[in-house]
């Protein structure tokens, strides 16, 4: 039997191997963040050479990144990269994740969006049938905490203010926003809730990938690594 944390490793060694097949020499590699990410940072960062740069989802993944010697680029400077490693928090059998329990959610997004590839790496914890036992995280601009609140309550949610752990301090995240995790849904449509928590307003992003699902999942098991393509 493996610990999560062993096929977390197991994940990122595939996904590198995944990558390096997959990627010519050269090209520019988005990377997410989370702790399978960070495991996939260390496992690539000996081939960083095979890259001219990476774009990355969060301030701690750059700084890992860039104590690894990558290039880190804007992302601003980059119309398309052809794979993005990322974990989730949860994913379902269409390929549909939630995610966001780093607290990394938009700008993952940003950068899943730039990827013709999104290869999601995770252990076999994560896979659900229905997306939603994690709480939904949804990152909002701090005036409109309340009334997201409101809505998400009155979407059957339970909703906290996240705090940085183990303190009574708001999280904040790498764009200034707040996170209010909604738990208790039962997210039985996830590409029409996606859309309708980006509508409220104040809201920056929400931690469904329903929309711009993965493509490509690793996933650790005790079996070992398996590959499913959606
Ligand atoms: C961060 C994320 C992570 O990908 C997600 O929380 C999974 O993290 P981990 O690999 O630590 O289990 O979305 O915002």
């Amino acid at each position: 039997m493996y610990t999560q944390d062993q096929l977390k490793a197991m994940v990122a060694d595939a996904a590198k191997n995944e990558v390096l097949s997959n990627m010519a020499p050269g090209g520019i590699l988005g990377i997410g963040t989370g702790s399978t990410a960070n495991l996939f940072i260390d496992a690539i960062a000996p081939h960083k050479d095979h890259f001219s740069g990476v774009i990355s989802s969060s301030q701690a993944s750059t700084e890992r990144l860039q104590k690894h010697g990558f290039k880190v680029l804007d992302s601003n400077s980059v119309v398309s990269v052809p794979i993005y490693v990322d974990g989730a928090d949860e994913i379902d059998p269409q390929g549909h994740m939630l995610k966001g329990g780093g607290g990394a959610l938009t700008r993952e997004k940003i950068v899943a969006q730039l990827a013709q590839s999104f290869v999601c790496i995770c252990d076999a914890s994560k896979e659900v049938d229905i997306l939603g036992k994690f709480p939904l995280p949804v990152e909002v601009i701090p005036m409109a905490q309340a009334q997201v609140t409101r809505f998400l309550e009155s979407l059957g949610a339970t909703v906290s203010l996240r705090k940085i752990k183990g303190s009574d301090q708001i999280f904040v995240t790498d764009n200034q926003g707040w996170i209010l995790d909604a738990s208790g849904l039962k997210i039985t449509d996830p590409v029409s809730l996606e859309s309708e928590v980006n509508q409220i307003p104040g809201v920056i992003c929400n931690g469904l990938f329903a929309r711009r699902k993965a493509d490509v999942l690793l996933i650790g098991e005790s079996e070992g690594v398996r590959r499913q393509i959606y």
